[in-house]
């Protein structure tokens, strides 16, 4: 399979000049191979695509097409997809700490699908949600993850049970048990460490007369990294078959976003300042570190900057637009000489990038088009062109 979406040097300066910088393109057959990658390799499990990594509508409908559920956790996010036709019964409010407006919007939809960890929330969803189907969270340890999400969330798998019990003493149907290895997990490993506990968990909930039905095992699938070679395919083929070893008979969920649209946009965007300081060369973009470069800050990503040009290697700063001295994207950054109005390639800035980003200074958010919308016109274009 593709495994990113990667646009060319012809197609990356025609949509720059006409179109204009920046601009995300976003391959709509990339978030469909992605998705079929996923479900190829752990079937039986259903995916609930985490609205948060990327909400834009395309993506929804794709998913909405191939028959994915949704991981929501938020009113906006729940209304914006009720909006969009999702059935209320293919979203699960993930959110361990729900809003009130949240929650008014999850009975207003009907949305009934939650997780929580702590006893405060099983009481806040008794009152407001009273019957809805509710998993645990549990926190689990992976030091590996590229962002370590079980710093803020989980309860101790030593104190799972007495919640879903107090969830169930609440009138919410007490229906399993969740967990989020973290994410960027390059390695199979922190979700069987994580089953084998959730394992023990459900034989010990049946001895307690707690009849739990329903697994979800997160997000935190990797995509390719920088200077990092993950065998994706082997560990989600390792993570699927311990599913289906330790939980043969049980519904499991899963909670991807990264993964899924990670890899399916493109960034361009140019040079629009050159300078010299203290010695330093410094090169200005288009789209900065308030824009959709606020994964360097919220994701800690590291992104690919390509050029089409050559040259020998020189440290460079980048910076972003905005009159503001945060927004810095990378000091010594190895890059061939750029010049003015020169055009980038960032490529895999699916994820965290545009759905974080702000109009912080007056810039506007780096507009999305979809690849195969343009895909034609581009290479008749092209060709006429040559
Ligand atoms: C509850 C929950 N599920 C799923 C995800 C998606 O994780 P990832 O993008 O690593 O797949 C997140 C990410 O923050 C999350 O908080």
């Amino acid at each position: 399979m593709k495994k990113f979406f990667k646009l060319n040097q012809s197609a990356v300066e025609y949509l720059a000049r006409n179109y204009g910088s920046p601009l995300l393109v976003l391959s709509e057959n990339q978030i469909e191979r992605n998705y079929k990658f996923l479900a190829k390799r752990m079937p039986g499990v259903k995916i609930y695509y985490a609205v948060k990594s990327n909400p834009h509508e395309r993506i929804i409908r794709k998913l909405n097409e191939l028959g994915s559920c949704f991981d929501v956790a938020s009113d906006g996010e729940i209304l914006a997809l009720a909006a969009q036709g999702i059935p209320a019964n293919r979203m699960v409010y993930a959110n361990p700490t729900k809003t009130p407006g949240g929650l008014r919007a999850a009975k207003s939809t009907g949305v009934n699908k939650f997780t929580f960890d702590s006893e405060s929330e099983a009481i806040k969803m008794g009152k407001a949600v009273p019957g809805g189907t509710v998993l645990v969270r549990i926190r689990v340890d992976n030091p590996d993850a590229h962002v370590d999400l079980n710093k803020k969330f989980g309860a101790r798998p030593d104190d799972a049970l007495r919640l879903l019990k107090i969830a169930q003493a609440q009138g919410l149907d007490a229906a399993g048990i969740c967990f989020h290895v973290g994410s960027q997990s390059p390695s199979a490993d922190a979700y069987i460490q994580s089953l084998k506990i959730s394992r023990r968990l459900f034989d010990e909930a049946k001895a307690e007369g707690l009849n739990l039905r329903i697994l979800d095992i997160g997000g935190g699938f990797p995509i390719p990294v920088i200077n990092e070679d993950i065998d994706i395919s082997g560990m989600i083929e390792a993570i699927g078959a311990a599913v289906n070893h330790y939980f043969p008979d049980t519904e499991v969920w899963c909670e991807p976003g990264r993964f899924i649209c990670g890899t399916a946009m493109n960034l361009i965007t140019s040079v629009i300042g050159v300078q010299e300081r203290n010695n330093k060369q410094w090169y200005f973009l288009d789209d900065g570190l308030y824009g959709t470069f606020s994964a360097i800050i919220f994701d800690h990503w590291e992104f690919e900057l390509e050029t089409f040009k050559s040259g020998l290697m020189i440290p460079a700063t980048f910076a972003g637009p905005s009159c503001d001295s945060l927004d810095i994207l990378y000091r010594d950054k190895l890059t061939v000489p750029l010049e003015m109005d020169d055009v980038l390639l960032v490529p895999n800035c699916g994820s965290y990038t545009s759905a974080s980003a702000t109009v912080f200074n007056g810039f506007a958010k780096t507009p999305i088009i979809i690849w195969e919308d343009v895909e034609a016109e581009l290479i008749k274009n092209i060709e006429l062109a040559g």
